[in-house]
């Protein structure tokens, strides 16, 4: 399937244009409402994106998490499926597929990613073993790791906080950096596992390169640290490590995949993401760490053979993780990240780069400098790109962070705008809309203000918490777009 000779098809005449390599032949209708109908969802929903009903949104930008297109090949799969709630043929056939996608041994199901955290958390964080290092935090993960009384440090390279920036590979670790976290929190002893996460989620989809896996697991093996490594987000990194890393330009896929596996001691990661239908699972080789684990799935999930899954998505990912190993499946996020990249940076607006995978994501920082940190200028810009567009994308900035425990704000590192390219789902037309009316938006940025709580949940507050414009700098907003655009859509 995977054809190694070349990663995209090029235009004779030099353009650069995503190309589809898929046909759709299921659509679904979505609706633009006008720019005041927008307003008064946006106001009813608590400026929160998370919570606006589908109806009302354009472009669903939120997040690629089980929204990716998938393939007939998926679609007839899950007719397929063996129900049972024990010693389903679904579940062999999907342990097989991970047995010959990672070349591990054993795999354990769970109802989606941060299931598999839960179960990771509560194996190895403990009073001991309080400390998870990683290259970067991911929402869910920490706040698994903070449940059981334990701390996230963080090595990422200090390029991996820039938002501007050409390093190919922002998501490697910082070798020093791992070696004095490790002696500052005490020793090997004290930490519970390293993590890598691929295609680095929360500073803008980075790729880890392979040669900084390597150096890492080096680092583990030789200090006795458990190696964990989050694959929800290796369809784009994969694809990073094949196109960018030189080395790799030759390698099939299935080698690169095997490879990376080898230097792990555990992998977990998302169905909703890796596979492209729903679900999640945690692989090892080893028995030891398998058997911690293990009881876990039964007591959290569901029994051994299905984990909490439906076996009509666990059918869909078996042949979604076969289809990881096609480049021209993989390549397709990354195209399109890059083509909405390119056109917003013609508008003069400030995006992340290099363009990584999982979705384009727009700097707030620079992008509206007069809000600060303190009133959530991601929150607020993606709450001004939904009323100006009806695209809806995800705040990853402070908003996203928890409260020190004294009640103060913890301001995040970046604050990003996340558009979201879910795999095959918009067009190139969609993505020049979305980047036309933030183009709009930039050039109209000084009537953005920020927003304040009105209702702050106390753990993972981005999602269901509500907000409301500091003055009503958002009613503006909408009547000067309407006098530039008097249809209002
Ligand atoms: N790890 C990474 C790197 C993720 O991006 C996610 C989810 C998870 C773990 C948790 O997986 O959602 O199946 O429980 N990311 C989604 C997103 C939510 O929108 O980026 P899950």
């Amino acid at each position: 399937m995977s054809d190694n000779s070349y990663t995209r098809v090029t235009f004779f005449s030099g353009e650069n244009v995503p190309l589809e390599m898929h046909k759709a032949r299921m659509v679904q209708r979505i609706h633009l409402i006008s720019a005041q109908e927008r307003l008064s969802v946006l106001t009813q929903t608590g400026n929160n994106t998370f919570l606006l009903p589908n109806r009302d949104v354009f472009l669903d930008m939120l997040t690629d998490s089980g929204v990716n297109a998938m393939s007939e090949v998926q679609y007839a799969a899950m007719l397929m499926a063996d129900d049972s709630y024990a010693g389903s043929e679904t579940f062999y056939r999907l342990e097989k597929t991970i047995q010959d996608f990672f070349g591990t041994q054993f795999f354990l199901p769970a109802h989606q990613g941060r299931a598999c955290e839960n179960i990771l958390a509560s194996s190895y964080v403990t009073a001991e073993t309080p400390t998870v290092i990683t290259n970067y935090h991911f929402t869910t993960t920490k706040a698994h790791i903070l449940l059981r009384g334990g701390q996230v440090l963080e090595a990422i390279s200090d390029a991996g906080l820039s938002t501007q920036s050409d390093l190919p590979f922002k998501g490697d670790y910082d070798l020093d950096k791992l070696d004095a976290l490790v002696r500052g929190a005490g020793g090997p002893g004290k930490i519970a596992f390293a993590r890598i996460e691929a295609g680095t989620n929360l500073i803008g989809g980075q790729p880890v390169s392979l040669g900084n896996m390597r150096e890492v697991s080096a680092y583990c093996r030789k200090n006795g640290l458990l190696l964990v490594f989050d694959a929800s987000l290796l369809a784009d990194n994969l694809y990073f490590i094949k196109t960018r890393e030189e080395e790799c330009r030759r390698r099939s896929l299935t080698e690169i995949v095997r490879e990376i596996a080898s230097l792990m001691d555990v992998i977990y990661f998302s169905g909703r993401k890796l596979g492209c239908a729903r679900g999640g699972g945690i692989c090892t080789s080893n028995r030891k760490e398998y058997m911690r684990m293990r009881d876990l799935v039964p007591l959290y999930e569901g029994f051994l053979t299905y984990g909490g899954m439906s076996v009509r998505e666990m059918e869909a990912m078996a042949v979604g993780i076969r289809e990881t190993l096609d480049i021209h499946n993989i390549s397709q996020t990354p195209l399109f990240v890059e083509a909405l990249g390119q056109e917003l940076q013609a508008k003069g607006v400030p995006v992340v780069t290099p363009f990584g995978g999982l979705g384009c994501h727009v700097d707030a920082s620079r992008f509206i400098p007069q809000v600060p940190q303190e009133q959530y200028p991601a929150a607020a810009l993606c709450s001004a790109i939904y009323l100006v567009s009806g695209v809806r994308g995800m705040e990853r900035g402070t908003l996203s962070e928890s409260r020190n425990p004294d009640g103060s704000e913890h301001l995040s590192n970046m604050e990003l705008v996340r558009l979201a390219v879910p795999k095959r789902v918009f067009t190139h037309s969609q993505l020049k809309f979305a980047a036309d009316r933030i183009g709009w938006l930039h050039e109209n940025r000084d009537l953005i203000g920020g927003l304040a709580f009105e209702d702050e949940p106390r753990t993972l507050r981005f999602f269901l918490g509500r907000l409301k414009p500091i003055g009503d700098w958002q009613r503006r907003l909408v009547e000067k777009f309407v006098q530039d655009m008097p249809s209002g859509l």
